[in-house]
């Protein structure tokens, strides 16, 4: 399991929810989540297309046309193609789209555990992936959203603004790397600019109701458990470490969070 320390690592959670929450965005270099979904994931998330509920695209045809939704597409309710496979990877590769897979947090462990944890703090939550392959050309104009935000970078730089007032005045600049981490509290403009290929998660909550600092309320969050559904004794430790060690992938040479620690 993961702990709210872990993630806030080195803030600590009172100054967390005392100085930022709902205040200010914050950003944690380096943190210990680099891994938790990177292109290899994406990799086998997409050849199981189309059995992947809800996928995105954003800014499906240049034209103003909006996010082409899978699941709205396949209901009827978008009138937009319905695209094969070959046909999402053209958009991918050729034409450059961001991708959106909704609910990560199903998609493994290490997610799931991430989501869990804050949900003591926050309502019942969902975590997206943002996937770009190359850099974006049209960028989005800055917006607010209605729900806090943590968007652990995994893959790539982006480049943030921050505003002070309904994206009027930067109130702050800055190019996040894998292994960032950044919180925008709800409500606060910010806009985001991809600058090459890039994987974020966004992971998101509303906060409990009449949640204040004076009277802060804890809660184990209801979602339903991940299971372990290997049997038992079935991998021997080597087998675990060297799982282990596959999930680091990249160039980082030593890993950076053991996640059984
Ligand atoms: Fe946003």
């Amino acid at each position: 399991m993961v702990s709210i320390e872990q993630i806030l690592d080195p803030i600590s959670v009172k100054d967390f929810f005392q100085n930022y929450w709902q205040k200010k965005h914050l950003i944690i270099r380096r943190n210990k989540f680099k891994n938790i979904y990177s292109f290899r994931h994406l990799n086998s998330y997409l050849n199981r297309y189309p059995y992947v509920r809800g996928l995105q695209i954003i800014d499906y045809t240049d034209k103003g046309d909006g996010r082409w939704c899978l699941d709205k597409v396949m209901s009827g309710k978008l009138k937009l193609p319905k695209l094969k496979r070959s046909d999402v990877f053209k958009l991918w590769k050729e034409e450059g789209k961001t991708f959106v897979i909704p609910f990560a947090e199903n998609e493994n462990k290490y997610l799931n555990d991430i989501v869990q944890e804050l949900e003591k703090y926050f309502e019942y939550g969902q975590a997206n992936v943002y996937a770009s392959p190359k850099a974006m050309s049209k960028s989005f104009p800055p917006h607010a959203d209605s729900t806090e935000n943590f968007l652990f970078h995994t893959e790539g730089k982006t480049k943030w603004t921050m505003y002070s007032d309904k994206g009027k005045t930067i109130s702050d600049q800055f190019t996040l790397d894998a292994g960032d981490l950044l919180y925008i509290p709800i409500g606060v403009y910010h806009k985001v600019e991809t600058i090459g290929p890039r994987v974020l998660v966004s992971v998101h909550f509303k906060n409990k109701p009449k949640q204040t600092l004076e009277k802060f309320v804890i809660k184990k969050s209801n979602r339903e458990q991940w299971y372990d559904w290997v049997p038992p004794g079935f991998y021997d430790k080597k087998v675990i470490k060297r799982n282990h060690r596959l999930m680091q992938s990249g160039t980082w040479k030593k890993p950076y969070f053991n996640w059984n620690k």
